[in-house]
């Protein structure tokens, strides 16, 4: 399989194929050694301009995204709208097409307008990554929730995977759902029917009006942070009553027929859609989430670039 079947631009999960998905966390894998030495360092990307445009905050994508670039030696500029020509009206295409001529090779891109990435990728030449658009996808974040499930189970075929709480402002909830679904797992999500979006019966998810019935159901649960900050107001009565209702406790956990793995894309609230001892405890793969994203990163830099999958192992040097 060639470098170029996942092509120029990483801006979702739901235009890739199974084999396309499969090839980035198969490529992952061996890029994950890496970050375990006491030299996390490979010349793989030596000679690469990337540039990270980060127009919204992020702790975890931006510093997993800047870690990949080091680790494979790129060279990396940071760029966030506050302190850029941004904050004085530059369009992000004029921001762009500017730090194109100074011949970079890749844009990632975090913005909070659902469709920036796509856009973007349209009117430059760099490879472009989707580090979070809006309410639209999370590519990376799919990626390296899906290769933690994978870890743990060898195949996502027939398991299934629940998403949990607000699903209408999360970019994450919709890689998940398109991801899972095309690696053959059963999805499902879990929230109130105002954090639910109205067509979500079209993403062939089953719907869970209570978190007691999810448990139930479900082997893995992906617990969503309530965006309080893109929520205008009336969504839910209170976070002590969302918690009450929704939030994924221990007593809850305990009652589930199975061992569940429990996993969020952070941040997290904590007392709020998961309590503290379940989010710190023995069903919590969220640090294992955040260890894969930097080898997702790695090996989604290192296609894009045109290296061959069949050579990531080599690349490791
Ligand atoms: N999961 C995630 O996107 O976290 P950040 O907002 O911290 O990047």
């Amino acid at each position: 399989m060639s470098a170029a079947t996942i092509g120029k631009d990483l801006l979702g999960l739901e235009h890739l194929s199974a084999e396309q998905i499969s090839l980035i966390l198969d490529t992952a894998e061996p890029f994950k050694e890496i970050s375990l030495r006491p030299i996390k360092k490979v010349p793989t990307l030596r000679g690469a301009t990337i540039v990270n445009l980060f127009f919204e905050s992020s702790t975890r994508t931006r510093i997993s995204f800047e870690f990949a670039e080091k680790r494979l030696s790129a060279d990396t500029v940071n760029v966030a709208s506050s302190g850029s020509s941004v904050s004085k009206g530059e369009t992000l295409v004029d921001t762009a097409r500017n730090l194109e001529a100074m011949k970079i090779d890749m844009v990632v891109i975090r913005h909070g307008a659902s469709g920036a990435a796509r856009f973007l990728a349209d009117r430059i030449r760099s490879n472009v990554i989707n580090a979070g658009d809006g309410t639209h996808e999370h590519p990376t974040q799919g990626l390296l929730d899906i290769l933690t499930l994978r870890d743990r189970w060898g195949s996502l075929a027939g398991r299934r995977v629940c998403i949990c709480g607000d699903v209408l402002h999360s970019r994450v909830a919709r890689s998940n759902i398109w991801g899972l679904q095309k690696l053959g797992a059963e999805v499902a999500v879990c929230g109130p029917r105002s954090l639910l979006p109205s067509a979500i019966d079209e993403l062939g998810v089953t719907v869970f009006g209570r978190i007691e019935e999810a448990i139930e159901w479900a082997e893995a649960l992906n617990v969503l942070r309530l965006q309080l900050e893109r929520m205008q107001a009336g969504y839910i009565p209170s976070l002590r009553e969302y918690n009450r209702v929704f939030g994924v406790t221990r007593e809850r956990l305990d009652r589930a027929p199975r061992d569940i793995i429990v996993m969020h894309p952070g941040p997290m609230n904590r007392g709020v859609e998961i309590d503290s001892d379940v989010a710190d405890g023995p069903h919590s793969v969220i640090l294992d989430q955040v260890t894969n994203g930097v080898a997702i990163r790695m090996a989604v830099l290192y296609l894009l670039a045109g290296g061959q999958p069949h050579l990531a192992e080599a690349a490791k040097g």
